[in-house]
């Protein structure tokens, strides 16, 4: 067996490295196999998802699984799937086969290869790709790996690219114009997604979102990957471009690209299959609590109507102090739709006009 301490996470036991990683990126312990017990919630989702999608036989490549951590929770706590752990470092190999080992598992097969390797020559119900960083050099593989009708599984943690802290570098890795300012994080999602989305196209394949979100450090989307022209059309139909005027706080979605519209483009579809959420239960995750939070917020969110307002800004623009979000999100119900955001807990989404949400603001600060 290799160094390391056994955990127990969920209800899977996993050995890992004495030196491992328990924050953001910038953490990384180098040098050794990789492991992020912060993760955990992350890892959480993805049995979640899995157990609710309900379908029977499913095969799960886990194409970047360092430990075999995912991999072996998986193949341990979601019944009756096939998974393949994988990692290119020779020397994860061991730790993914005590893992396998420590948990019993006849449902779990390591794997040493190159995930482009990988890719170009088998191809699973559920790819997950979690790479140190930017995933943008491995998602055209990913796609290759998927099947008709598959889920595609992506993390990110290049969040500075993506929320427009590093501009040019989101520019360069994802030929995108990022939005800065309290809609930053939705707008880093939304262009991984968008990226995702441009990749499928290549492949006349079209994706739908199932649940794509923003968390700690990271951001991850899981989408359904759709057949054909057809899909592949109105997929491309929901990317697009927006403006933004920190001034007036007017924000404007638009098809086309122009002058006027600037940033982006970005995925202007929604965020979640509700329904699928609304499965998914947190019964015996690691992080259980959190899990039950998350959910409720997913469930809840409006995430059609990009892109998020958040209390700060109105009350700079209208000198009246943040009302409760709850209470305000109540009132804006009462004329329109709205509600609070995974994005920020000082953030809010609603369908109504810019003008009409001042005006409430401006009345909820009178109350
Ligand atoms: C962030 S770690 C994965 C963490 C893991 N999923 C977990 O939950 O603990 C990224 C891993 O990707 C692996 N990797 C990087 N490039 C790869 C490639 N081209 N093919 C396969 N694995 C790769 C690294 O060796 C590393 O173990």
């Amino acid at each position: 067996m290799p160094p390391g301490a056994v955990i127990t996470e969920g209800r899977t036991r996993i050995l890992v490295p004495e030196t491992r990683s328990r924050g953001g990126p910038g953490r990384i312990e180098r040098g050794s196999v990789f492991f992020n017990e912060q993760m955990a919630f992350n890892r959480d989702v993805s049995i979640m998802l899995l157990r609710a999608l309900g379908r029977p036989d499913m095969t799960v490549a886990d194409a970047m699984t360092a430990t075999g951590s995912r991999a072996v929770r998986i193949a341990n706590e979601v019944p009756s799937v096939e998974v393949t752990a994988n990692d290119r470092d020779p020397g994860a190999v061991p730790y993914i086969e005590a893992n396998i080992e420590l948990n019993g598992l006849g449902n779990c097969r390591a794997s040493n290869m190159d995930m482009h390797c990988l890719f170009s020559d088998s191809s699973y119900d559920y790819v997950d790709l979690d790479p140190f960083g930017s995933p943008s050099l491995f998602i055209q593989s990913a796609i290759r790996g998927c099947r008709h009708g598959g889920v595609l599984a992506v993390t990110a943690t290049d969040t500075a690219p993506l929320d427009g802290a590093q501009a040019a570098k989101c520019r360069r890795r994802y030929q995108c114009e990022p939005v800065r300012g309290h809609m930053c994080h939705e707008g880093g999602l939304r262009i991984l997604l968008c990226n995702i989305a441009r990749e499928m196209g290549k492949f006349n394949r079209g994706m739908r979102p199932i649940l794509a979100f923003y968390s700690d450090h990271y951001y991850r989307a899981y989408v359904r990957v759709e057949e054909g022209t057809a899909a592949c059309d109105r997929m491309l139909s929901r990317l697009g471009y927006m403006k933004y005027d920190r001034e007036t706080l007017a924000r404007e979605t638009s098809e086309r690209y122009d002058a006027e519209h600037p940033l982006g483009p970005f995925w202007l579809g929604p965020l979640f299959d509700k329904e699928l959420i609304s499965r998914m239960s947190p019964e015996g995750m690691a992080e259980e609590k959190r899990c039950i939070k998350e959910l409720a917020l997913w469930k809840d969110e409006i995430d059609s109507v990009p892109f998020l307002y958040d209390v700060s800004e109105l009350s700079r623009l209208t000198k009246v102090s943040p009302p409760n979000l709850e209470e305000f999100v109540a009132m804006l119900n009462e004329t329109g739709h709205a509600s609070k955001t995974h994005f920020s807990p000082t953030s809010f989404v609603t369908d109504l006009p810019l003008k009409e949400i001042i005006e409430r603001y401006v009345e909820a600060g009178r109350r």
